[in-house]
């Protein structure tokens, strides 16, 4: 079955719903591709129509038969998982929400926005069902806004941002899990009867075990370039939960929102709760295009700086971890310059003068650099970035505290930690309550003086590297439940302050390794660090997993020394295929390697238009053998690069002539394109040849060799 015959299904499920709506009673929310279609019954409900490729004729969706109602609530004739639950303090917690109006809204930014309002004929609940839809990238965002109109209030124990149904043959689900060090590992399941959920209950972050994003495959797997599917993300910088739950007619519901695990609100009278936007994309050509869609809309309107390009970057950590100097960071500063990169880096281990930081073990919250390590302070580290041409970034983590810290002994009030119980570590650390206005005030005040002290820091890494642990906030007092919620809430307040006063400033997020990667988060950040692994190997498949939502410009990846067995080159091309960065020495490298890297830099300053705004296609999966590909289109000339690597294929294994061919992908196929490859350990080019763009992606190209841990890059340039 395909997306636009998925109807029949709910044409045979929809015996129980009363009265068939006119066509004046649809709600029709479409984008380029797509539709949502919302009927209002005689029953004054909603019920969810279609949601499946776009018809030409908008009164063909008047015949389509109704599905299932649009939100399930608690309490009524549903038996499965419902999206909202409301708790009246007269002790019925049924919810049921007729149809008041609805509006549709064009936006300057040229998206359009549909607004359903529903409520309930009994009690005075209102419950707006909200969507945004920017048409030409077919991507949608959901949310819904929870009132309570009466004069009491009431508690919301289940407040989802959206709900969806589905009606196909089969459902396929794809996953990103996996832990630190070993992030957005993909898995497919195909889905049966009953409930699978994927949720976190960190706090501070959305990941570390799954990351907050899903593939559905809808009657088959997804593939690269083929199939039905719809694609997922909460953005939430916190707990979420998505649950797809098959009933017992083969129907899916997909429920997404906050993880109300331990959440209930209470909303007193006149009271709105805005949950998060669930943002998604339904593609008919597999999961390169849903990617597309993604990439190209978070560029044009949700990432911060999302047509800006990016700098590279030397960061020193694993050049030096906590064991530097004022000395040793301006010779990595000349390093930076030395090798053509654009900015430095100074991570973890600057701060605190009582409790030095020399490990992860104290310091953090005092954040004054340590005078024995940095005795002119950062002031003479940004003048020597300056004076070298380079910009400066710096790490800081102003959400954390170690108990060894004079914030500690100061403001133990402000820390989320049980009053009564001998505390627990997370990296030998504990979250600072930023549900707490005094706490939100502090953490603004670290960047804000940081900025006004040292106006040349161009950059932030943001870190956040514990989870909230020994769950109980001060501020909350008897309102613990609302912790979770309001603790990601403090954090935007701050971080739109920021935002506000340093709009220039570019911040990477970080939260040990990739736990923060969702997209409310990418408002206020520039790029995110998708894993403190960066043995290259490992990165190819990390990279292929958030590459899946994210764009390259998104995925901070560095040059490190991890896994010295692979060659320079094939660590910065891995590298090459996201935001750049290097994290070593020059020491750690050949003097051969250094002259290649500074190549490879000018080689990537070039590539970057289309590396950063470009169309990505993956050719070849990791996942599938031991070779990968990826290429990147530019937007303007249609000129790409392609990217290749050689895992480990077997000892004389002879190439099977299919798995050394990469057919490309997303050329014009009556252009002809010369093929160039560049990027060589020795610094000559090769020509391959020119060929047509039909050649290049019906026949393909044996870039793919028997050689282990080897690397190409190829220009591919239209004449
Ligand atoms: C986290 C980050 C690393 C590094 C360290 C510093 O683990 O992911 O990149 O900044 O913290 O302590």
């Amino acid at each position: 079955m395909t997306l636009n015959q998925s109807f029949l299904t709910f044409a045979s499920a929809m015996m129980l719903v009363p009265g068939l709506a006119c066509a004046e009673n649809l709600i029709v929310i479409e984008s380029a591709n797509n539709a949502i279609v919302y009927d209002v019954a005689d029953n004054n409900r909603l019920y969810q129509r279609y949601f499946g490729k776009r018809l030409q004729n908008k009164s063909d969706y008047s015949q389509i038969p109704n599905g299932p109602e649009a939100l399930i609530t608690h309490g009524m004739e549903d038996y499965y998982e419902p999206a909202v639950h409301i708790n009246h303090p007269d002790g019925n917690n049924s919810l049921q929400l007729t149809y008041k109006t609805h509006t549709t809204s064009r936006l300057t930014d040229g998206t359009e926005q549909t607004v359903i309002t529903l409520a309930d004929p009994v009690y005075d609940d209102e419950v707006k069902l909200v969507y945004v839809v920017y048409p030409e990238h077919d991507i949608f965002k959901a949310h819904t806004e929870i009132t309570n109109r009466s004069n009491k209030p009431v508690e919301i124990e289940k407040y989802a941002s959206s709900m969806l149904h589905f009606a196909n043959g089969d459902y396929y689900l794809t996953q990103f899990d996996g832990d630190w060090a070993s992030e957005a590992n993909a898995s497919e399941t195909k889905l049966k009867f009953g409930k699978k959920q994927l949720d976190t209950k960190l706090g501070t972050r959305a990941d570390m075990f799954c990351s907050p994003f899903f593939q559905l495959g809808l009657d088959a797997p997804a593939q690269e370039n083929a199939g039905d599917l719809l694609v997922g993300t909460l953005g939430w910088t916190g707990n979420y939960r998505f649950t797809f739950e098959v009933d017992h007619k083969g129907q899916l519901r997909v429920i997404s929102g906050i993880n109300p695990y331990a959440s209930a609100m209470t909303l007193q009278k006149g009271e709105t709760f805005v949950t998060p936007e669930f943002i998604f994309t339904l593609s008919d050509s597999g999961r390169g295009t849903a990617s597309r869609n993604f990439h190209d809309w978070a560029r044009d309107h949700q990432l911060y700086k999302g047509n800006d390009t990016r700098m590279t970057l030397l960061n020193n950590w694993e050049a030096t971890y906590f064991d530097f100097d004022e000395e040793k960071l301006k010779r990595l500063i000349g390093e930076a310059k030395e090798l053509g990169i654009d900015m430095f880096l100074l991570d973890d281990g600057w701060f605190g003068n009582k409790y030095p930081r020399h490990s992860d073990t104290q310091g953090l919250g005092d954040w004054q650099e340590t005078a024995d390590k940095l005795p002119n302070g950062i002031g003479a580290l940004t003048e020597a970035a300056k004076a070298s041409g380079v910009k400066f970034g710096l790490w800081i983590e102003p959400e954390m505290v170690n108990p060894k810290s004079e914030l500690y002994e100061k403001h133990k009030d402000w820390v989320i930690t049980l009053p009564n119980r001998d505390e627990y570590y997370f990296r030998n650390q504990l979250v600072l309550d930023l549900s707490n206005p005094k706490v939100q005030d502090y953490v603004f005040d670290i960047v804000d003086d940081l900025m006004t002290r040292y106006p040349d820091i161009a950059f932030f890494k943001w870190d956040c590297n514990s989870p909230i642990t020994n769950i109980y906030s001060n501020y909350e007092k008897m309102n613990q439940s609302r912790l979770y919620v309001d603790y990601v809430r403090g954090l935007y307040k701050v971080l739109e302050r920021i935002q506000a006063k340093y709009p220039d400033l570019m911040m990477m997020m970080c939260s040990g390794g990739g736990g923060r990667t969702d997209y409310e988060g990418l408002k206020y950040f520039t790029e995110f660090w998708p894993s403190d692994n960066t043995d290259p190997v490992e990165r190819l498949y990390i990279q292929w997993g958030f590459s899946q939502i994210f764009p390259a410009k998104t995925l901070c990846a560095h040059v490190t020394t991890w896994n010295r067995s692979t060659p320079v080159k094939f660590r910065t091309n891995v590298a090459m295929m996201g935001k750049l960065g290097f994290d070593l020495k020059l020491d750690d490298m050949s003097a051969d390697d250094v002259a290649y890297c500074q190549r490879a830099i000018r080689n990537y300053n070039a590539l970057k238009p289309i590396i950063l705004e470009g169309d990505q296609y993956r050719l070849m999966s990791p996942y599938e053998g031991q070779h990968a590909a990826t290429m990147y289109v530019g937007k303007n000339d249609g000129n790409a690069v392609v990217f290749t690597f050689d895992i480990y294929p077997r000892y004389k294994q002879e190439i099977h002539k299919s798995e050394a061919i990469v057919k490309l992908n997303g050329l014009n196929p009556q252009a002809r394109y010369r093929v160039t490859e560049i990027d060589r350990q020795d610094g000559s080019d090769q020509s391959v040849g020119e060929f047509s763009g039909e050649y290049l992606m019906t026949v393909g190209l044996p870039l793919f060799t028997l050689n282990r841990l080897n690397s190409r890059v190829f220009s591919v340039d239209r004449l």
